[in-house]
C-alpha cells in the first residue's frame, strides 16, 4: 500500500487546510526507479491542531510524540538516535524482573545503560509475581531511569505461558498488586506508568477487566497509561482500534493516556491525537529504521509542510552513527547481528530499497557495513517515505538480556 493511500485509510474529523509535501524530492533523471517512487509519494497531510505539552506526573515531556518500548530494538543506541531526531521521551525495551534481580552485571550493563543526555527515559518491567517487581523497580531507579513503566501487554506465547505481560490483563488482583508494589518501592518524584493492550480478547469480560485495571492503577498512583488498541489474542493481526482509544480517553478525563498502534507516519501520529483525544502517542514499528518520523511530526506541529524524506547523505550519516553507538554497546560481532535488522528497515527509505536490503542482510563485519554505505549512499539522492508498516519485527526476544 502506498503511503498516500494509507494516510487516507481512516476517516478524519473536521479537516483543517491541507499541507503538501515540498517538491524537494527533486527527481533524479539518472535513476528512473526513483522517479517512479517519487511520483507515487506526493503526500497530502493535515496539519495538527495545537497540542498540550505532555506531562507524566512530575516529568515534563513536552512534545507528545515519543519513542515506544520495543524489545530487541529500543536499546540505548536506538534511543539516542530517536532523541537526536526529535523524540522527547524514549522507553527502553522491556526487562524481566528476574533478570534485573538475578543476572550478573554484564548481562544488565547493556539493558541498564542511561547517560546524562538520555533523559527523560522510561525503564519497563515485566514479570509474574508482585514480590519481584518492587525490588526490580529499585534497580531501574538506581540506573537512572526517570519513569518506571509496567508491561501488561506483551502477547508473545512464551511470555503468556509464564503468566507475564498480556496474561496479567486477565488477572485483575495480581495486576493491581504489582502496580501497588512498584508505586510503594519507587520514590515519589519518579512516576510509575502502565502499558496495556485493550484486553485479552474481544469478550465483554475482558473489556470489564481492562477498565478495572485501568481505574485501579490510577487509584494506586500511576501517572499515565499507554493503551495499544489491539487485544493480546490479536497480537499484530488487524488494526489497532482507535475508537477504543477515544472511548478510554473520554473515560479517563484529565488522567493522562497515551495511544499506541499503527503509527507509521508523522501524519498518523497527529491523526491519532486528533481523533482519539489521547495526550500523547508512542511510535513503535514506525520508528524502526525511520527515526525521522519524529522530525516530521515536529514540523507538522509547527505548522510547516511535511518535510521531504531525508536525502541519502543524511540517511548515511544517521545509519553510521547508529552503528557506531551500537558497536560501543555490543562489540563488533554482536553489533552486526543487531544492526542487520535495522539495516533492513533503513533500506525502505532508499530508492533502491530491494538491493540495499539484500546488501545489509549479507553484512557480517564492520567493513562490510561500511562498504554498503559507501556503495549505496555515495550519491546524495532524495530518499523515500517507507511504503509499508514495519511488520516483520522479531517479537520473540521480549524481556531477555541481549548478551
Ligand atoms: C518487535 C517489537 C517489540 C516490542 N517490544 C515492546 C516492549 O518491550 N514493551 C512494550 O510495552 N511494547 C512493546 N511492543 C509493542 C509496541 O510498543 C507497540 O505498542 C505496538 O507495536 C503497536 O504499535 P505499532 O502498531 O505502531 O507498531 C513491541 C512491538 C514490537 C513490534
Amino acid at each position: 500500500m502506498s503511503h498516500a493511500t494509507r494516510e487516507n485509510a481512516r476517516p478524519t474529523a473536521a479537516p483543517p487546510p491541507p499541507a503538501r509535501a515540498p517538491a524537494s524530492a527533486a527527481p533524479n533523471s539518472l535513476d528512473p526507479r526513483f522517479n517512479d517512487r517519487a511520483a507515487e509519494q506526493s503526500v497530502t497531510v493535515e496539519q495538527p491542531r495545537s497540542y498540550r505539552p505532555l506531562r507524566i506526573g512530575p516529568v515534563e515531556v513536552g512534545f507528545p510524540v515519543v519513542q515506544a518500548a520495543l524489545s530487541g530494538y529500543s536499546d540505548w543506541a536506538m534511543r539516542r538516535i530517536a532523541r537526536a531526531l526529535g523524540a522527547s521521551y524514549t522507553l527502553c525495551e522491556v526487562m524481566l524482573d528476574e533478570v534485573l534481580l538475578r543476572h550478573g552485571k554484564r548481562a544488565k550493563r547493556r539493558l541498564l545503560r542511561v547517560e546524562d543526555d538520555d533523559h527523560p527515559v522510561g525503564g519497563q518491567l515485566m514479570g509474574s509475581q508482585p514480590e519481584g517487581f518492587g525490588k526490580a523497580a529499585g534497580e531501574l531507579v538506581a540506573a537512572g531511569f526517570d519513569v518506571i513503566d509496567i508491561n501488561f501487554g506483551c502477547p508473545v506465547r512464551k511470555v503468556l505461558g509464564r503468566c507475564r505481560g498480556g496474561f496479567l490483563l486477565g488477572e485483575v488482583t495480581t495486576a493491581l498488586e504489582i502496580v501497588a508494589r512498584v508505586r510503594e518501592a519507587v520514590p515519589p518524584h519518579i512516576p510509575v506508568t502502565v502499558k496495556m493492550r485493550r484486553g485479552l480478547d474481544d469478550s465483554p469480560e475482558s473489556r470489564e477487566k481492562f477498565f478495572q485495571i485501568f481505574d485501579g492503577a490510577f487509584a494506586r498512583g500511576v501517572a499515565a497509561i499507554t493503551v495499544h488498541g489491539r487485544t493480546v489474542q490479536q497480537r499484530y493481526d488487524g488494526p489497532s482500534k482507535w475508537d477504543f482509544l477515544r472511548e478510554v480517553k473520554q473515560h479517563a478525563g484529565q488522567r493522562t493516556v497515551l495511544g499506541s498502534g499503527d503509527l507509521f507516519s508523522a501524519a498518523a501520529c497527529w491523526r491519532m491525537m486528533r481523533e482519539t483525544g489521547v495526550d500523547g502517542v508512542t511510535v513503535a514499528r514506525g520508528a524502526i529504521g525511520n527515526p525521522w518520523i519524529f522530525t516530521q511530526a515536529q514540523a507538522l506541529a509547527a505548522g510547516k509542510p511535511l518535510p521531504a524524506p531525508p536525502r541519502l547523505h543524511e540517511q548515511r550519516d544517521v545509519i553510521a552513527k547508529h552503528y557506531q553507538l551500537a558497536e560501543s554497546l555490543y562489540g563488533e560481532e554482536q553489533c552486526c547481528r543487531m544492526m542487520r535488522k535495522f539495516g533492513i528497515k533503513y533500506s525502505r527509505l532508499h530508492p533502491q530499497a530491494d538491493q540495499v536490503r539484500s546488501a545489509f542482510v549479507a553484512v557480517k563485519q564492520r567493513a562490510e557495513w561500511q562498504a554498503v554505505l559507501a556503495r549505496y549512499y555515495r550519491d546524495d539522492l532524495p530518499g523515500c517515505y517507507p511504503d509499508e508498516a514495519a511488520d516483520e519485527c522479531n517479537l520473540q526476544s521480549c524481556g531477555a538480556p541481549s548478551t
